[in-house]
């Protein structure tokens, strides 16, 4: 395991209160949060989980699972990413679950998201965007994103939790990203844009190699 994603986990962990509602994200800096938080003596009340992945794991470690429309908003949301830029504006979705994450992200009062410092850059799109499409939109959608100038590429993967697919897209250098999000959430068929632009991290706790951890807060929100 990367010590960044391991020391980023561990910090995050801090931030959990007891009897706390956490949204859990998906992927392996967040599997590592999960080991963590199971192996601590916090007891949390429940969790809301941002993939089936995730719910499976929370469950097996004796975590509860529980709907998000039942439990209101939640107070922290920990989750990673693929890509932060200064902003705290994310590319997500690499695990592809980036349309509940968006939900969870959406229905949190803060959004914490734990990184090693190789997921740091200036401008988002190194990282090919995710972006999920229902299946009949899927050659509309990526002829529409092929005008926007980027290389859209079909994920060969079992299809997302919620029964669609996902188009990466190359080649994007994402200098508007709040711009661009409503450009691609516009297009018929799009369900979700991996990027996390409008609804950006409240804090990012950023892993070093050395275990050392940053934790950057967003103060444009
Ligand atoms: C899943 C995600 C993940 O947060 C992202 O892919 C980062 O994953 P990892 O922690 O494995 O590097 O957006 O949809």
């Amino acid at each position: 395991m990367h010590p960044g994603k391991k020391a980023a986990a561990l910090a995050a962990l801090e931030l959990v209160d007891n009897d706390a509602l956490l949204g859990v994200g998906t992927g392996s800096t967040v599997n590592v949060f999960i080991e963590m938080l199971a192996a601590s003596n916090k007891q949390i009340s429940g969790a809301v989980a941002s993939s089936e992945a995730t719910a499976e794991r929370l469950t097996a470690h004796g975590i509860d699972v529980l709907d998000l429309n039942m439990t209101g908003q939640l107070a922290l949301y920990i989750d990673g990413a693929d890509e932060s830029n200064p902003k705290l504006q994310l590319i997500k979705g690499g695990g592809g679950a980036l349309t509940r994450e968006k939900i969870i992200a959406a229905a949190s009062r803060q959004f914490v998201c734990i990184v090693d410092h190789s997921k740091q850059v200036q401008v988002l799109g190194a990282f090919p965007l995710p972006i999920e499409v229902i299946p009949m939109a899927r050659s509309y959608v990526a002829r529409e994103i092929v005008k926007l100038g980027a290389d859209p590429e079909f994920r060969e993967a079992p299809r997302t939790d919620n029964g669609n697919i996902i188009l990466d897209c190359y080649g994007f250098n994402i200098t508007d990203p709040v711009n661009l999000e409503a450009q691609l959430n516009a297009l018929a068929g799009v369900v979700t844009v991996g990027l996390f632009a409008s609804r950006p991290a409240d804090v990012l706790i950023v892993g070093q190699d050395d275990g050392k951890t940053e934790l950057i807060e967003n103060t444009s929100r």
